[in-house]
This record gives C-alpha cells, sequence and structure tokens, in this order.
C-alpha cells in the first residue's frame, strides 16, 4: 500500500509537471530532481509561507541570503571536516553500499529480541544480495570540489551542507547594521547539498535539497524557554497550512544520541507512506557555533546588552526545515483517490478522482477560469477577469473540454477554487464560483470575485 502510495504520487508529480528526475534525456542522475512548472510554484508559495511566517511577520527576526561557497575554515570551525561523516559498509559481492546505521536499525526491528541487545555489523548480510559486508568507515558527506584554475590543497572548498553556518558568521554583521536586541533570530532559505550514502524516498533524502533554517540568539538561561516556543511553533506552522494534526509527532532525541553541538533536539515527525521521518528539526545549539567562529577566526563574537552592559555569547536555538521534504509532506498530506468519483450526475464521473486538497495559500494554482466556450463575448469576460485577479493570484485559464473534466483536472493538481463564466454572465454580470473541497456552487458578482478569493486565501 504504502509503495503503491508512492507509485501514485511519483507519476503525478510527473505527469502534471509537479517534479521530473534531472536530466531524464540522458537516462537521469540519481536521486536528482528538477521543479517542473506547477512544482516550482508550490515551492515559492512553501518558502513564501514560511518567510511571511519567520521573518516578515515578526519584529524580532531578520533575513539573509550567504553564500554557498565558504571560506574553507568555517568548515573547520563548525566541525563538519572532521566530524560530518556517516558510518559507511560496503556489500563485498555486490559492491552496493549502505549506511551502516540504517541497517543496524531495520536488523533490530525485523529481528525478534534483538532490539534490547547490541547488533553488530558483523552480524548483518546485504539486504540486496546476501552478500559480506566490509567493516564500518566513516565518510563525509560534504562535497568537495576547487576554486580557481589551480587543482591544489589551497583552493579546495566546499558545497555547504546547512546553511546556518553562512547566519553564524554573519552575526556581528547583522548586529551592527541591523541594530537587534537580544532575543532576535536570522533565517535564510537556500541550498544545501550532502554526498548522501543512501538518497532515496524520492525527494526526501537527496544530494541537493534546500533547507529554511533560523537561529535564534538568546540569552543563557533563557534558552529551554524558547526552545519549547520553537518547537511548538513548527507543529503550529504545518497544522495552520492544513497538515493533519495525526500525522504528526515529535521526537526527543536520547541524551546519548545528541550531535555535538546540542544540548537538546526535537524532531517534528511526519508519518510518511514508509514510516514517520523527520521533517523540521529543532536543536539547542548553545554557545557552540559562535565560540568555535570565535576560536577560529579572532574575532570577539560575543554580544553586549547596551541597557545591562553585560557581555555574553549568546545561546542557540534553530528550527531547521528542508523545503523539498515539507513539499513531499504537502502533496503526500493533501492527496486523495475517490473511486467512482464525487459527483453523480453524468457518466464520465463514475470515474476515479483525485483531489490535491492544498490549503490555499501554498496551491500552486489558486484561481481558475473556466469559460463555457472560446468565443466572444465570454472569452472576453473570461479574459477580464483573469486581467484583474493574476495581479495577486496564479490563475489558470482552460477553455477546453466539459466543465466536468476541467473541473477534475483543476482538482487534480489542487486548485481550490474555480470560476465558471457562463451564458447568463452576460446579463447578470456574475459568474459560478466551486469550491474545490465542498464542490459547492456559489453566484458571485464579477465586481465581488476578487474580494471573495481574498477573504479565503
Ligand atoms: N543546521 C542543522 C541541520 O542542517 P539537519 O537535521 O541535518 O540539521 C535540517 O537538517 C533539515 O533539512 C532536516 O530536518 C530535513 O528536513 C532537511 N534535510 C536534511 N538532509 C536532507 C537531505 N539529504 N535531503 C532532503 N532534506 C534534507
Amino acid at each position: 500500500m504504502s509503495e503503491k502510495l508512492m507509485d501514485d504520487i511519483v507519476s503525478l508529480a510527473k505527469r502534471r509537471g509537479f517534479i521530473f528526475p534531472s536530466s531524464e534525456i540522458y537516462g537521469g542522475l540519481g536521486s536528482v530532481y528538477d521543479y517542473g512548472p506547477l512544482g516550482v510554484a508550490l515551492k515559492n508559495n512553501i518558502r513564501r509561507a514560511w518567510w511571511t511566517a519567520i521573518v516578515q511577520q515578526r519584529d524580532d527576526i531578520v533575513g539573509l541570503d550567504s553564500a554557498i561557497l565558504m571560506n574553507s575554515k568555517v568548515w573547520e570551525a563548525s566541525g563538519h571536516l572532521k566530524g560530518f561523516t556517516d558510518p559507511l559498509v560496503d556489500c563485498k559481492s555486490c559492491k552496493r553500499r549502505f549506511r551502516a546505521d540504517h541497517l543496524l536499525e531495520a536488523s533490530a526491528m525485523t529481528m525478534p529480541g534483538m532490539k534490547e541487545k547490541p547488533i553488530e555489523i558483523s552480524h548483518i548480510r546485504c539486504p540486496e544480495c546476501g552478500g559480506e559486508l566490509t567493516d564500518i568507515r566513516q565518510f563525509n558527506l560534504m562535497f568537495k570540489t576547487h576554486m580557481g584554475p589551480v587543482e591544489d590543497e589551497s583552493s579546495v572548498a566546499y558545497l555547504r551542507p546547512e546553511t546556518a553556518q553562512g547566519i553564524f558568521v554573519n552575526f556581528s554583521n547583522i548586529v551592527q547594521t541591523s541594530r537587534k536586541k537580544i532575543p532576535f533570530g536570522i533565517a535564510q532559505a537556500g541550498k544545501s547539498f550532502r554526498n548522501e550514502i543512501t538518497p532515496g524516498n524520492f525527494i526526501f533524502r537527496t544530494r541537493e535539497f534546500e533547507q529554511m533554517e533560523m537561529e535564534f540568539f538568546v540569552k543563557p538561561g533563557t534558552d529551554d524557554e524558547w526552545f519549547e516556543y520553537w518547537k511548538n511553533f513548527m507543529m503550529d506552522w504545518f497544522t495552520g497550512l492544513g497538515v493533519r494534526r495525526e500525522k504528526l509527532r515529535f521526537y526527543e532525541h536520547p541524551k546519548e544520541k545528541l550531535s555535538h553541538y546540542s544540548k537538546r533536539t526535537v524532531d517534528l515527525e511526519y508519518e510518511f507512506p514508509w514510516g514517520w521521518g523527520e521533517l523540521w528539526g529543532c536543536a539547542n545549539r548553545t554557545d557552540f557555533d559562535l565560540k568555535q567562529h570565535a576560536q577560529h577566526s579572532g574575532q570577539d563574537l560575543s554580544y553586549r546588552d547596551e541597557t545591562t552592559g553585560e557581555k555574553y555569547v549568546p545561546y542557540v536555538i534553530e528550527p531547521a526545515l528542508g523545503l523539498d521534504r515539507a513539499l513531499l509532506t504537502f502533496l503526500l498530506d493533501a492527496y486523495e483517490v475517490i473511486e467512482g468519483g464525487r459527483t453523480t450526475t453524468t457518466e464520465s464521473n463514475k470515474e476515479q478522482e483525485t483531489v490535491l486538497r492544498f490549503h490555499p495559500s501554498i496551491a500552486p494554482v489558486t484561481v481558475a477560469i473556466l469559460p463555457l466556450n472560446k468565443k466572444e463575448p465570454l472569452m472576453k469576460i473570461a479574459q477580464e477577469i483573469r486581467g484583474v485577479l493574476n495581479k495577486r493570484w496564479a490563475v489558470a485559464y482552460d477553455d477546453t473540454g466539459s466543465i466536468g473534466r476541467r473541473y477534475r483536472r483543476q482538482d487534480e493538481i489542487g486548485t481550490p477554487y474555480c470560476i465558471t463564466v457562463d451564458f447568463d454572465s452576460i446579463n447578470d454580470h456574475a459568474v459560478t464560483i466551486r469550491v474545490r473541497d465542498t464542490m459547492k456552487q456559489e453566484r458571485v458578482a464579477i465586481d465581488q470575485v476578487a474580494g471573495f478569493i481574498a477573504g479565503k486565501v
């Protein structure tokens, strides 16, 4: 069932232009994807919803767009050069590579009674061919490249594996230029790269992905309280955009498994078709990063409270979300198949129907305009409405096929409102607005249409 659901989502994403395999005409590139016209619109809307809630609607958070390429010393200071590794094993027979921790975890779940007992990698065989596995070795996940024409040690550069470090190294710049007082945050969205050993599950784990991270700088001692605040914010943001509460849960990382920089980490998880998986991580990074960068750069990265004169290195609470993972979550959560269709009025409606129940503020198309025929005067009225609405929202225009088919095409891509321009529109200067989720139809005066949509989105 779960495999079928993922296959259906991947196929819908391809068929309707959300997501394509990268470089497909050359056979693709493993686990790398391109976002098509509807995919990029959905992605932009999710990013914008996050930015609006995190930056635009708040006085205490500012934005940043730092470069992907950074001085290699950044990664030395942050600990990524030494410690950003995953345990890797190879199969001696089929040469496939696996993450040892994933194999160990999966074995503990499948071998009765083994969960409590430690399992060693030597007990496990290759899940693909049953072959013997090598010993574990640590594999650094950073992509390495060279800057400039000479390829030597001094020109080595890395594609950033997280956006967070760009924020830490700009901490002083932002304190000086924005005049923000602690507590305050810096947010940025952008690409990150990790040479994952086992990418997979469509866009859940890829080697090139986008993160939306925010570092919230607080006075030490107030960090536990702020941690609770941001943890709850994560849940509220997703449920506020329509994701079902019962498909979300928090996972508290056990103390012994915390990252080297973390005092506490809680993940917001979603129940994906293959099981619960991390969606949004909230970490208390303490003063680790600022202290490391202060030490390695020789710069003073402490903060001075102007009212009390106190000087300290702030603690950091970090809610870090993957944009591609958020998009997959919205796609899965919105997806519904109705066997036999929702309407019973026509024969064609007895078919299976697919509806994407996106929240109106992230739907790639907000309104579709459907004139009953392609000729004047309906076309003229429809195009005038389009000209008004597309200044504020993403509008689709479809004048082909039966109205039932056109509704279903829009349902399948998650368009929340369809406007039908019919022959009565010529005389009553009104149109019919059909709501995706209820299929209710309402007659609305043409000059009230923009207000109607604005009230819903
Ligand atoms: N700065 C902290 C940090 O990067 P992380 O848990 O490694 O923490 C944060 O990443 C989020 O980025 C994850 O919760 C996930 O949503 C997303 N993410 C991480 N690795 C990813 C990958 N390979 N593909 C897609 N998304 C990924």
